[in-house]
C-alpha cells in the first residue's frame, strides 16, 4: 500500500496554503477538511449537483471533480473569498435581493457558476442563464429566483463597469 503524501500548495482566496496529502484527496477535501474553509458544499457522490462549484485559475470548477495534487499551483476562490460583509459581491447582492435561496445549500456553488458564466457572458438572456447553470442543482427554489438573481447581478455588474469606464 502506498501512503506517500504529496505537497499540494494552492493561493485561496488570495492566500498561498499548503499541505502533505494523499495523492487520491479530492480537491473539495483538501479545502473543506485539511484547509478548513467550508462554504464550499458537497452535495452529491456523483459530479452532479454542482454544489461544491468553486473557481480555478478563474473558470468555475466542481471541486469534487478534481484530484488536490491536480490543483497544486493554482489560483482558487471559494465563495469565502468574494465581497465583504460591508460591501457584498454583486452576484451575492443579487441573490439576497431577488431572494436567490431557501435553504441555502446549493448557494455558494451556484452564486460561483455564475461568477464564471456572467464573465463570458455578461448580457445573457434568461435561457442563456439556464442552460449556463445547468451543472447545478437546486432542491427548493425551482430556479426562477436564481434566474433572477443572475439576471440582476448581470445588471449590477454591467452598471460597475460603465461606472468604471469598462463598457
Ligand atoms: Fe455534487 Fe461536487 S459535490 S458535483
Ligand atoms: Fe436549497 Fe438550493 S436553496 S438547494
Amino acid at each position: 500500500m502506498n501512503n506517500e503524501l504529496v505537497n499540494v500548495t494552492i493561493t485561496l482566496n488570495g492566500e498561498k496554503r499548503s499541505a502533505d496529502v494523499e495523492p487520491r484527496m479530492l480537491l473539495v477535501h483538501f479545502i473543506r477538511d485539511v484547509l478548513n474553509v467550508t462554504g464550499s458544499h458537497i452535495g452529491c457522490d456523483t459530479s452532479q449537483c454542482g454544489n461544491c462549484t468553486i473557481l480555478v485559475n478563474g473558470r468555475s470548477t466542481k471541486s469534487c471533480t478534481l484530484l488536490a495534487v491536480r490543483a497544486d499551483g493554482s489560483d482558487v476562490i471559494t465563495v469565502e473569498g468574494i465581497g465583504t460583509t460591508e460591501k457584498l459581491h454583486p452576484i451575492q447582492q443579487a441573490f439576497w435581493d431577488e431572494h436567490g435561496l431557501q435553504c441555502g445549500y446549493c448557494t455558494p456553488g451556484a452564486m460561483m457558476a455564475s461568477i464564471d458564466f456572467l464573465t463570458q457572458n455578461p448580457d445573457p438572456t434568461d435561457e442563456e442563464i439556464r442552460e449556463g447553470l445547468d451543472g447545478i442543482i437546486c432542491r427548493c427554489t425551482g430556479y426562477e429566483f436564481i434566474v433572477n438573481a443572475v439576471r440582476s447581478a448581470a445588471k449590477m455588474m454591467n452598471e460597475d463597469n460603465a461606472v468604471k469606464g469598462e463598457v
